[in-house]
């Protein structure tokens, strides 16, 4: 752990010198200084999490330090040094908000146990308020929107998953259809709500720090292993553990993961001993695991062990009720991420959202939403600013293409370069926005702006 700071202000060099001697015992690193104004500054750049502070100093009133240290950081614990039997300063001291006071001659047994009461009790506000954070972003049911008779079911197992003593799930979906978002869900309406959730996507995890991420490591286990190390599994204990994407495991960790689930114990690499914890797994794919295993990819043993009690989440195609209130859902959501006012989708892009497969499913409708709503200036999102595929017919690219065509007979580059004028136009000479509309990266737009030759006055001045 990192060594507290406590700084120092006082103009006398011995005391100075006396306190740090007595700090460092302490095992904690003292800061100086000797005026009010350095006081400030060394604060800034160090943020010490503790001042001792002399009442009489040569350039301020120690007590109008105080309030200036308060103003700026209202948590910083701050110990008055008072020239002994001066009653008023102190109680001034305590009323700007200082943590104590203590008088000179210095008692430093009793500095001691303020400076480690003040410490402590700064650390536990800071747990507070770290905990408060991230509750107020805690996971809430009703970011789960559930319209369609086939969701509700969905929704009601979950529940009853949730409750239960089951500790392996199994998610199943197609890509996008939620199934990390109901994992949380589970997690979230089970009694393990309190401990954590840890996720880990199998895929993302090169093969080779996998196993050490999931189990941890003994010191020595391999060349860089310097220190022993929890893995993901450890730090679960009591609460859940997300394994997404559990296809691209390979055999090997297959066999390891078995091996956890049948017994609740694992060893840590390069560990002899049994560790055991108590945690909920939840697996997830988009993968035929049944295939999978048939093919020999999947441990079938793996598959009859996770398949216990799966969770299938049918595609958004298949629950088109889902679909307006999704949209509408992620409008309220990016209504407040983008500081907008959208109330709506017009009546034409519901009838077009109703008739898409959305083969990327709420993820392909979430983006959709986004985009629309970068650009959309009306209550109403409108049809000129969905993705081509799903509104060929009025997109704004296609729509101006009577004009285009009316320009003459244009080649395909002439059409393309007319094309990227128009997006450019359209967003502003915002490079983002336009390959958004475009749908191409941004280096490509930058690739192709360069090789047609457009330049700025291309897209700003004309109309
Ligand atoms: N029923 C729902 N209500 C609200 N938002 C949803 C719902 N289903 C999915 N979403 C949102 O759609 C996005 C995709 O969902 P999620 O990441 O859970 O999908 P997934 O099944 O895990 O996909 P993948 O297989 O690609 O990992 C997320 O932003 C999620 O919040
Ligand atoms: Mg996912």
């Amino acid at each position: 752990m990192r060594k507290k700071k406590v700084l120092i202000v006082d103009d006398e060099k011995l005391i100075r010198w006396s306190l740090r001697q007595k700090l460092s015992e302490w095992n904690l690193e003292a800061l100086e200084a000797e005026n009010g104004k350095s006081a400030l500054c060394l604060a800034k750049e160090e943020m010490p999490d503790l001042v001792m502070l002399d009442v009489k100093l040569p350039d301020k009133k120690g007590t109008d330090l105080l309030k200036e240290f308060k103003k700026n950081w209202p948590d910083l614990p701050i110990i008055m040094i008072t020239a002994f039997g001066v009653i008023d300063d102190a109680v001034t001291a305590m009323r700007r908000g200082a943590y104590d006071f203590i008088a000179k001659p210095i008692d430093y047994t009793k500095l001691q146990s303020t400076i480690k009461n003040a410490l402590e009790t700064a650390s536990l506000k800071e747990e507070i308020a770290y905990y408060k954070e991230k509750e107020k972003k805690a996971f809430n049911m009703s970011q789960v929107v559930v319209s369609s008779e086939a969701m509700q079911q969905v929704l009601e197992m979950v529940k009853k998953i949730a409750q239960s003593e089951a500790s392996i799930i199994l998610m199943l979906g197609e890509s996008g259809t939620g199934k990390d978002l109901l994992a949380q869900a589970i997690h979230h309406l089970s009694r393990r709500k309190n401990a954590s959730y840890v996720v880990i996507n199998c895929s993302a995890i090169p093969e080779n720090l996998l196993e050490s991420e999931l189990f941890g490591y003994e010191k020595g286990a391999f060349t860089d292993a310097k220190q022993q190390k929890k893995g993901l599994i450890e730090l679960a204990d009591e609460g859940t553990l997300f394994l997404d994407e559990i296809s691209t495991l390979n055999l090997h960790l297959q066999a390891k993961i078995l091996r956890f689930l049948e017994t609740h114990t694992f060893k840590r690499v390069g560990g002899l001993k049994d560790i055991e914890v108590d945690l909920r797994v939840i697996a997830a794919t988009n993968q035929d695991l049944e295939v999978a295993s048939q093919d020999g990819k999947f441990r079938k043993d793996l598959f009859y062990r996770l398949n216990v009690c799966p969770v299938y989440i049918p595609p958004l195609r298949e629950r088109k009720e889902d679909i307006i209130p999704l949209a509408q859902y992620f409008i309220h959501h990016y209504n407040q991420k983008f500081r907008k006012n959208i109330n709506d989708l017009q009546k034409e892009v519901k009838r077009l959202f109703l008739k898409y497969e959305w083969p990327g499913n709420a993820r392909e409708l979430k983006n959709a939403v986004e985009r629309a709503m970068i650009f959309e200036e009306d209550p109403l999102i409108s049809p000129k600013y969905l993705p081509i595929h799903l509104n060929r017919k009025s997109s704004i690219f296609l729509k101006r293409s009577s004009d285009v065509f009316s320009d003459g007979n244009l080649s395909l580059p002439e059409f393309e370069k007319k094309l990227l004028i128009i997006a450019m136009k359209k967003a502003k000479g915002n490079k983002t926005q336009a390959a958004m509309l475009l749908q191409i990266t941004r280096d490509t737009l930058r690739y192709k702006i360069k090789k047609f030759k457009i330049k700025p006055e291309d897209f700003i001045f004309s109309a």
